[in-house]
């Protein structure tokens, strides 16, 4: 396994759509070994390709925080079927270090992907991990969170988003 380098905001592959993964092999389940690898060593609690420079398909999810004994994982494809509720809390990303923002989200994700052995796969989550689902899926279609800030909110951080657009990874810390 292998910590990959994180890919940060002003890097052009954190805006595009990922493409669907067509074949599901050992190289790719060495990738998802190594993008769960990552998550974990950076302190994550979700990664998505488009982070280490990848536009596939494919994102790792680290439960353990809200759901005891149940391992990381990645998903596939995944499709988000049904959301419900809503949820406010603080999110951050590993392509923002340091930077948390207050974010309200659906409570609950219903979500259809393909594992890592290739099985389909149906989860349903609420709360933090309902919350981790919805943003790594938004980089797959190359959205990232501060798109959801208000214009007053996003107006007060320009500043530093310019820094760490320069190259400035510390500038949140
Ligand atoms: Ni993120």
């Amino acid at each position: 396994m292998a910590v990959l380098d994180l890919r940060y905001y002003g890097d052009p592959v954190l805006r595009q759509i990922a493409a669907p993964i067509e074949n599901i092999d050992d190289k790719l389940a060495r990738f998802a070994e190594d993008l769960i690898e990552t998550m974990l060593v950076k302190n994550g609690i979700g990664l998505a390709a488009n982070q280490v420079g990848k536009a596939i398909r494919i994102y790792a999810v680290d439960p353990s925080g809200d759901d005891e004994g149940e391992k990381p994982f990645v998903l596939i494809n995944p499709v988000i079927i049904e959301t419900s509720g809503e949820q406010n809390g603080d999110e951050g990303c590993l392509s923002f270090p340091g930077l948390f923002e207050k974010l309200t989200r659906p409570q609950r994700v219903l979500v259809e992907a393909i594992d890592i052995d290739g099985n389909p796969i149906r989860l349903e989550r609420e709360g933090l991990i309902a919350r981790v689902i919805l943003h790594e899926y938004d980089h797959l279609e190359g959205k990232l969170f501060i798109d959801y800030l208000s214009f007053l909110r996003r107006q007060l951080i320009n500043g530093k988003l310019r820094k760490l657009k320069a190259g400035d990874i510390e500038v949140f810390r």
